[in-house]
């Protein structure tokens, strides 16, 4: 018997409920929406971000930060029916894996012969990883790699899929198209990219004071790390300029109420499922 699917939302209330605030808070920022994504960030301007995620994980060692992402192979169904249909074991990539909270729900979902490529810059995060129950040596190849700087641990057409959770916001927006050059270049001629990250207005974009804003919808977290947010048009933009054609691409709207408080808490996360853009004949 299948194990049942978690409950999956992603459209609890509409984009448009999130402009007004949303708008208010970029105008005290001066900051317009537009579709650009290649804005710069300095780097000799900013620390490197290595040193802040490896403390993160140092400083959550027992590696529940990060709640597992059990929605995720519902979110990425394209993608893992793609997987699952392979003839040959399928060979996934995670980027900025930290201690597996999407990798292992993703395995969870897809064949047992599955192996994976787990890279993240931070040492802690790799060995949180590897120290967990469900750490299978013989399946997953964990990495130290800063995917803004070294080259993949891994040839290039030798991934099936290529996931990017919540990794993207955490890269120099100046690095965000060479990241998925980067990527596609691992992918197979047939590979595909899962990525889902912070969207436009999310709860906690509003969050951040303007002494924390780096550059158009870019913030530093009071422990150094950076938090991009993805304006759903220009990241489809992006995704199709580093040379992918798009599957699915779309806001997901979920509405979380705080048992406690009552509070309700809206995120907006960018969702987006693509695949390698095949050679244009000449
Ligand atoms: C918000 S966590 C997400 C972890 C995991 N993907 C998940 O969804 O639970 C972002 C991860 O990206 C890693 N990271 C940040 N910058 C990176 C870079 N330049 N190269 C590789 N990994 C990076 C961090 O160490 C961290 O583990």
């Amino acid at each position: 018997m299948q194990p049942a699917q978690p409950a999956y939302f992603d459209a609890d209330f509409e984009f448009s409920e999130l402009e007004v605030d949303g708008c208010d808070f970029l105008s005290t920022l001066n900051v317009q929406v537009s579709s650009s994504t290649t804005n710069s960030l300095s780097s000799s301007a900013s620390p490197p971000p290595g040193p802040a995620w490896t403390k993160f994980h140092s400083d959550h060692s027992s590696a529940k930060f990060f709640r597992p992402k059990r929605y995720l192979p519902q979110s990425f169904s394209a993608a893992i029916d793609h997987l699952c249909g392979l003839s040959a074991s399928p060979v996934i990539l995670e980027v900025g894996s930290g201690a597996g909270a999407a990798l292992f729900p993703l395995l969870k979902s897809l064949p047992a012969s599955t192996s994976a490529v787990a890279i993240d810059i931070a040492p802690t995060a790799i060995d949180l990883l590897r120290s967990q129950p469900k750490f299978d040596a013989s399946l997953i190849a964990a990495h130290v790699c800063d995917i803004c700087v070294d080259d993949l641990p891994t040839p290039p057409n030798t991934i099936d899929v290529a996931f990017l959770v919540f990794c993207l916001s955490a890269v120099p927006p100046s690095t965000f198209l060479s990241t998925l050059i980067k990527i596609r270049n691992v992918l197979k001629p047939d590979g595909m990219i899962c990525f889902r990250d912070y969207g436009l207005y999310d709860m906690t974009m509003l969050r951040f004071k303007p002494f924390q804003h780096v550059v158009d919808f870019t913030f530093r977290r009071g422990d150094g790390t950076l938090s991009s947010f993805f304006e759903l048009e220009a990241t489809k933009a992006l995704f199709v300029e580093a040379g992918f054609d798009l599957v699915e691409a779309k806001y997901a709207l979920v509405k979380n109420v705080n048992k406690k408080t009552g509070q309700c808490m809206r995120r907006c996360f960018t969702s987006v499922v693509a695949k390698v853009k095949p050679p244009q004949n000449c």
